[in-house]
This record gives structure tokens, sequence and C-alpha cells, in this order.
């Protein structure tokens, strides 16, 4: 049967399992990514995974996103990062060397490879024909020591394309456009895969836009076919020996499809607060703006960076306006420091941010109250920039490079494309690995570096207190919250412990500390909003042993699950009215009873009797058994 380009690679890389969208199959996993936010749980995860070698052909840990040095928390968890890339052999780039989708895409990614990253928009690599996916830290930990990785596979959405842009517009009007249409709903449960004829007149930078708000959409990846322009992309990068030509079989058939005429696309934005809430740009009237970003991991490539600077070119930044501007890689930074495309934008009034997530991720940059902001950002919920009442559209670059001269929201300017035929390549930001046995034997684990929490095999029986009963939809925010403040404190739970539940009490801590443990009871989506696996690890640490909820929100159910806390439901919602806090539960003969998936319960306190459910695949189950995702992958082999 003809198969689509998703499915080939998934094909070639399958390690176990049938090829059937729904089913689980395991993969085998090229390369990997992490960004510092992430990345000091994957490495102290790979640090208790206890390996020797890795497992991918190529790892990467950069470091992008909390960049701020105003305490040494951040700068303790960069150079812990640092250490863990030269003990087990990571490629590291330092502070300053780009944001991890733009220079992976620039340096490493590959036709035909699998990728997963610990950060979302790592679909990114799917402009370059990778299979690429957003993952939980501890996969990719699982990744880099054992090279495989577990899915559910997708279904496959053809993106028919044809046609080819106006000068005015950008890939980031496609992808607004496919959200117009699709929504943020859109793409779940689906990998993306763009087909047709309009394909060609997009470059990889294009593609890499588009792909990377695929996570927009909701869906899994997404993917273009390796062409010849991906052919000239590699060559002028200096890697024409990456090449691999690759598309989907002639007559393959998808599971949904989407036709879009590029040359019928106009410059689109987003409006507050959601990637989807997209409209024309024309049919904004008069919208007055303060403050203008360009960069992320969505637009900072050097193509968008020369658009930008020919629209200010002679031109001066609007006096009510600022215009901030983050390059996504050093060597963008560098070649528009080497062809006057900088002096342009600084003559023009921008200010010049380091090459980093910066003003998306919140470091820097919030705007003012109410502040209206335009960005070519990927993101625009609301309170994200670090400024609550803060309205942020997204836009592609040639629209925030002419706005940002007007004053107020404008359609962006024609420009005529740049490519080169020779990138600069010369990076002094990567620290490449040493031969084995020249490798660094300890890690750098400054004060906020805290061992990762472990978890034992699940005993048979458990009897506890309930620590804290809640309502619906609770939050992972509502767990673990993660202001500001806490950012620099992901990679020490100890300190995070501190500030678990209190939006919801002020002394869980302390009830944790005083009963050693014990269960949560909730309501409805426990667990609903970022997929932080903190929200698990925080209450493995304290000593959490189960959730009894009437339903989980998906990926945190899995976060729970890869921490050994058990995730159970009542077989009757009822029963979470005979539960009070401190009332002492026991829950007996546990291993026969997830595996049959029912548990009963006794309510010590006030002597009576309730059912629970476990409704897991048989890996959650021997997970769970084997007391957390990190003791059942340390000694699997597939
Ligand atoms: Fe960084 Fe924002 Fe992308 S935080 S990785 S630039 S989504």
């Amino acid at each position: 049967m003809p198969k689509t380009l998703t499915y080939k690679l998934i094909a070639s890389h399958l390690l176990d399992g049938d090829l059937e969208a729904g089913k689980e199959v395991c993969l085998k996993i090229n390369q990997t990514l992490t960004q510092d936010s992430t990345g000091t749980m994957v490495y102290l995860q790979l640090e208790a995974l206890d390996v020797d070698k890795l497992a991918t052909d190529l790892s990467v840990a950069y470091i992008d996103h909390n960049m701020l040095q105003a305490g040494f928390e951040n700068a303790d968890d960069h150079a812990f990062i640092q250490s863990a890339a030269e003990k087990y052999g990571l490629i590291f780039s330092k502070p300053g060397g780009g944001i991890c989708h733009q220079v992976h895409l620039e340096r490493f990614g590959r036709p035909g490879a699998t990728l997963i990253g610990s950060d979302s928009h790592t679909p990114t690599a799917g402009g370059l024909g990778s299979l690429a996916i957003g993952a939980g830290g501890l996969d990719v930990a699982v990744a880099m020591a054992k090279g495989f990785y577990f899915l559910t596979l997708p279904k496959v959405y053809e993106v028919y394309l044809k046609g080819s842009l106006k000068a005015n517009c950008n890939a980031k009007d496609v992808i607004l456009t496919v959200l117009q249409k699709l929504s943020v709903k859109g793409g779940v449960g689906y990998i993306m895969e763009y087909t047709g004829p309009g394909v060609q007149n997009l470059s990889v930078p294009d593609r890499a836009t588009i792909c990377n708000m695929g996570a927009e959409l909701g869906a899994t990846s997404s993917i273009f076919p390796s062409d010849q322009v991906t052919r000239d992309f590699l060559r002028a990068h200096h890697r024409e020996g990456d090449f691999l030509e690759l598309g989907p079989d002639p007559g393959a058939s998808y599971d949904a499809r989407l036709e879009i005429d590029l040359s019928a696309i106009e410059p689109m934005v987003a409006k507050p607060h959601s990637p989807d809430a997209v409209v024309p740009v024309a049919e904004i009237d008069s919208l007055k703006v303060d403050q203008v970003a360009i960069g992320s991991c969505t637009n900072s490539s050097y193509a968008d960076l020369m658009a930008v600077a020919q629209i200010l070119k002679g031109h001066r930044v609007h006096p009510d306006v600022s215009l901030v501007i983050s390059p996504g890689s050093a060597n963008v930074l560098k070649m528009l420091a080497e062809n006057g495309a900088l002096a342009t934008m600084i003559a023009s009034g921008a200010r010049i941010l380091e090459s980093a997530c910066g003003p998306c991720i919140g470091m820097g940059q919030a705007p003012k109250s109410k502040g209206i902001s335009l960005r070519t950002f990927n993101r625009n919920f609301k309170g994200r920039s670090g400024t609550k009442d803060a309205q942020i559209y997204l836009v592609s670059p040639q629209t925030a490079a002419s706005s940002a001269i007007k004053g107020y929201l404008t359609p962006g300017q024609e420009v005529d494309p740049s490519s080169l035929s020779s990138y600069d390549h010369v990076n002094d930001y990567f620290i490449y690995p040493k031969e084995k046995d020249q490798r660094r034997k300890d890690l750098a684990m400054g004060p906020n570096i805290k061992p990762f929490p472990l978890n034992d095999p699940l005993e048979d029986q458990i009897q506890k207190r309930v620590l804290l009963k809640v309502q619906d939809n609770v939050t992972t925010d509502d767990i673990v919250p993660s202001h500001a403040g806490l950012l620099p404190y992901r990679s020490n739970i100890p300190h995070l412990a501190h500030y678990a539940f209190t939006t919801l009490v002020d002394d869980f801590y302390d009830r944790a500390k005083k009963n050693n443990g014990g269960f949560i009871l909730a309501g409805d989506n426990y667990g609903q909003g970022s997929s932080r696996e903190h929200a698990a690890l925080v209450p493995l640490y304290l000593g959490v042993k189960a959730v009894l909820a009437k339903s989980f929100a998906r990926i945190h159910r899995s976060n729970l699950i890869n921490s050994g806390i058990l995730p159970l439901t009542f077989a009757d919602p009822a029963s979470y009215d005979l539960v009070d806090p401190e009332d002492e539960l026991l829950l007996d003969n546990l291993h026969e009873g997830l595996a049959k998936g029912q548990i009963l319960a006794f309510n010590k306190t006030k002597g009576l009797a309730f059912s629970l459910e476990f409704k897991g695949s048989p890996r959650e189950l021997a997970i769970l058994l084997a007391g957390g995702n990190l003791n059942y992958s340390k000694h699997l082999e597939v």
C-alpha cells in the first residue's frame, strides 16, 4: 500500500508495534535536543538512568530560555547542563549560541532523522524532513540512554499547497491561515504532512516556520518532503552530505485533507489571547502599537531578519513604539553584523537583544500595562509576556517591521526574498564532546541543583491519610505555581515543594511532611494546563502515593504514571463525597487490583469501602509496578 511520508519514516524507525493509528509503537530515535528550562531535569534523569554511553547519533543541549543572571540560579543551571554534556558526550550550545530550534535547523537537523526534544516546538525540524516530536523530559532522557521512544501513532493530515506567496507575505501568514481554518484543536491526534506543488515555492526556513506552529494546532508533529530546496539549503549550510530525497508514495491516502492556495494568502494576525483568533491584518483598523518584538523560534531566520532590515532601511521606528529584535542564532547575528543589516536596524532605533528566546518566555521586555504588543512569536496566551493585561498580537516579520515604523498595525510591505549560496557556519558557541576516555567524570552541582526524586517499586498495600481534597479542573499551575520568581528553581524540587498547592491551601507542604506523604482527592479533569513534569515530581518528592480523581487531564495522568504515582478514578463518582481530608485510606491487594483494573479502597476513618479503577496499557501498569518510568526504563531493552 502506498504510504505517506510520515508513515514511511515511522516504518523505517519501527522497533516494535504495528503501523496502525491509535496503537502504541516503539521508535528508534536518532537525535535529541533539550533547552535549559527543561534540560536540567532531563540530565538529572539521565544521571539516574546510570548510562555509560548515549544511544543516539547526536544529542544537543541548548541554553536559550532562562538567560537572566540576576542571581546565581540560572548560571548554576547552565554550568550543570554543560557538565552533563561534557560527561555524557553531548554537543553543548552555550548561552548566546541561539534558539534551540533555529540552531538545530541550521546545523544538525537531517532529512529522514527522528528527533525528540524536551520542548513543544521541536517539530520545527520537520521543515527539513525530520520526524521531530516534542516530548516529556523523561522520554528524552530515556531516548538518550536507550535510543527509543514510545508513541501512540497519530493519523496523518494532508495540507496540500499550491501557488506561491505574494511579496508582502511570509510563511507565518500561511500557518496563521491554517490555524484560522482548523483552530488550536484541529491538529490533535494528527501529524500534519505538507504536499503539493506549492511546497517547492517555500524555502526551508519558511517550512520550519510552518512546522513550528503546528504545535499551536495541537499536532504531534508537522513535516515537509525533502527535495531540491532542501538540498540547496543544506549545501548553503555546508552539509549537503546530510541530504536525502524524501516524499510520500504516489497515491498515498491521508486521514484528513486541507487545501491552501498560497497565492490567495494575505497578511494575517492572531488577536489576543489565542493563536487561532486569526483575521486578515486589513480587517483591523487603527490599532495603535506600543511594542513590536521580532524573533523567537518561529521567525528569527536570516531571511526573516533580512526582510525586516529591508523594511526598516531609511526609516525610523515610531517614537511611541519600542522595537526589540532577537536574532535566532549567533550565526544569523554575525551575518547581519557583517552585511550591514544590523547597522540598519540600529539606525532605525531598534533595540537588539541577544540570540535567545527572551521576550517569548517572559525573560524581559514585558510590555507596559494594558500595552499592545505585536510579536512574530507563536503564542499569545494571557500573561505569557509578563504583563497580565497586555494584548499580544501574532504577526509576520514583515507586518511587525512595517507596523513598528507606522506606529499602528499595518500589513507587511513587499520585500525581495534574500537567500545566500553560502551561510556562515563557524560557531564558537558550541562545545563538542571529547573522546570517551577524556570526558569529565563529575557533574557541576551548584546549590540550585538538587537530585531527582526517585520512587520505590510499588508496595502491595498502602495505608495513608488524605492530604488534600480539591474540586474539578485543578491545573498543573495550582499543583506547582510557575510564576517568574520560581522559574530559576526548575532543577530544585525541594525548593519548589514549599509552593505545592499554595494557590489552594497554605499548609500542604506541612501536611505532607507531618503525615509522611498520603493521597490527593480530586474532582474532574485533574492536572489540566501546561504539561510540566514538576506537577508530578513535586508530589512524588512529598510522598504522594496516589491521586483519586473523577477524571484526569491526559498529559498529567501520564506524568503521574512516569513518577510512579497511581492515577485512580472512582468507579462511582459519588464516592468522592464519601471521603474527607485527613481520612485514613487503605488500598489493599494493589498488584492484582491494578492488573484487573479494579481496586477496593477502605476508608478506615469512616468504616466504609468504595471501588477505584485503573485503565491503563500493560506498559503503564509495568511502569507503576516498577515505581516509575526511570526504574522501568533502566533495565529495558527493545
Ligand atoms: Fe523559545 Fe519561545 Fe520557541 S520560549 S523555544 S522561542 S516558543
